[in-house]
């Protein structure tokens, strides 16, 4: 297989996943790719690995460059298996390569998933020569797991940012400005949704680090390559980060026998008719990790449930299990909202769930017996209307 050239010297050598449809629960319609990448200088170096199934295709991209033997050094910015699964074969070739990791967290992880092959540490603010090139490293905990770091060659002006700035999208294509940008910028903000939406301070901790770098590229692990769009980029994760939602609303809801539909549609056009956009979600009908990143841009969202069995329905529990560790937790308004036939638990537990996860409670759950009638929708409208106008 070909590697392809990003910059003179330096190569993507990564593999394309097409047909992973879930990643530890993310649902990925669109496939995946994981990104290593090869830098020619004196000290031949890799930066990250791939998945370990795909391992032989990593090894067949670097061989189209050098042989594997040849490599001195190895990067890796992050030790979940979906970046570091391919270390032990790459190894296997160049059993001397020294293995630069983050300390305390990489090496730790390193060998306790591959065993202890005296990975060397490095922090933010170290750098290491190669030759015409230098790389230096900025710890970014949590983005996204603790060991995380980036890696930033500044001859180059090039980010290897790893799990930072990817989407997990397939193609054949790899570089931003060879796809439809909108479509780009939405695949990144299901991944920033479901991977990094609980980590907006710790993204704002090292925001000034990483947006003060002279970029002229950013190489992630996942997904296309960011060479023509990095303000793009760069400005919504600033702002998915910070953590300040439009004034938009999402209505999330499961429903027996359609009368906790009838209320979901009454809310939504409460909040439309008061000039906010609002998205409905049926999860009989919408994956939770496709609704999940609306919540990076709502400022209002109202779940609801009917009573089955004494509890909320188990897609609602889910979702709520879901976004509760997710959860950007501040400058939302939420309530619940549900019909039932004799006990009705749902809806407190529903709300329970919103409390818990971070939300503010705008107002009072909504109850509706059995099939809610004309009246009890106008009064619905009314009251979701007083709210909006009050929290607006
Ligand atoms: Fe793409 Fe946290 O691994």
């Amino acid at each position: 297989m070909k590697a392809t050239k990003i910059k003179d010297g330096i190569y993507w050598v990564g593999a394309v996943d097409w047909n992973i449809r879930n990643f530890h629960g993310y649902s990925t319609e669109e496939g995946t790719s994981y990104g290593a990448y090869l830098i020619v200088d004196e000290k031949v170096t890799l930066i990250d690995t791939v998945k370990a199934p795909f391992a032989e295709e990593m090894l067949s991209r670097i061989s189209d460059i050098i042989p594997p033997e040849k490599i001195d050094i190895i990067i890796s910015n992050h030790v979940e298996m979906d970046h570091s699964g391919a270390l032990p074969a790459i190894l296997e070739h160049c059993p001397n390569a020294a293995v630069y990791t983050s300390t305390p967290s990489g090496a730790k992880g390193l060998a306790a998933h591959y065993g202890d092959r005296g990975y060397l540490p490095v922090k933010t603010g170290d750098s290491l020569s190669i030759g015409k090139r230098t790389l230096t490293f900025v710890s970014t905990p949590m983005l996204h797991w603790p060991d995380n770091m980036v890696t930033y060659c500044p001859e180059e002006k090039i980010l290897f940012s790893n799990d930072a700035f990817g989407q997990h999208y397939a193609s054949t294509e790899h570089f931003d400005d060879e796809v439809d940008l909108p479509l780009l910028l939405s695949e990144a903000k299901k991944y920033y949704g479901n991977i990094l939406m609980c980590f907006g301070r710790q993204i704002q901790n090292v925001w000034n680090t990483i947006s003060s770098l002279d970029i002229e590229m950013i190489a992630p692990s996942h997904g296309l390559i960011w060479r023509s769009h990095i303000e793009d980029i760069l400005k919504v994760y600033s702002t998915w980060s910070a953590n300040n939602p439009e004034t938009s609303a999402m209505i999330v809801y499961d429903s027996m026998w359609h009368s906790t539909e009838m209320i979901a549609k009454t809310i939504c056009e409460a909040f439309a008719d008061s000039g906010v956009p609002a998205r409905i979600y049926d999860l009989k009908a919408n994956h939770i990790s496709n609704i999940v990143p609306d919540v990076l841009t709502s400022k209002y969202i109202a779940v609801g449930s009917p009573t089955l069995n004494n509890q909320m329905m188990p897609s609602v529990s889910s979702f709520l299990c879901y976004l509760k560790g997710l959860s950007p937790k501040s400058n939302r308004e939420a309530f619940a909202f549900g019909s039932y036939g004799w006990s009705g638990q749902s809806i407190e537990l529903v709300e329970k769930e919103l409390e818990a996860s971070g939300f503010h409670i705008a107002m009072d759950k909504i109850r509706i017996n059995y099939i809610p009638s004309e009246e009890h929708l106008n009064e619905i409208y009314e009251n979701v209307k007083n709210m909006i106008e009050q929290t607006k």
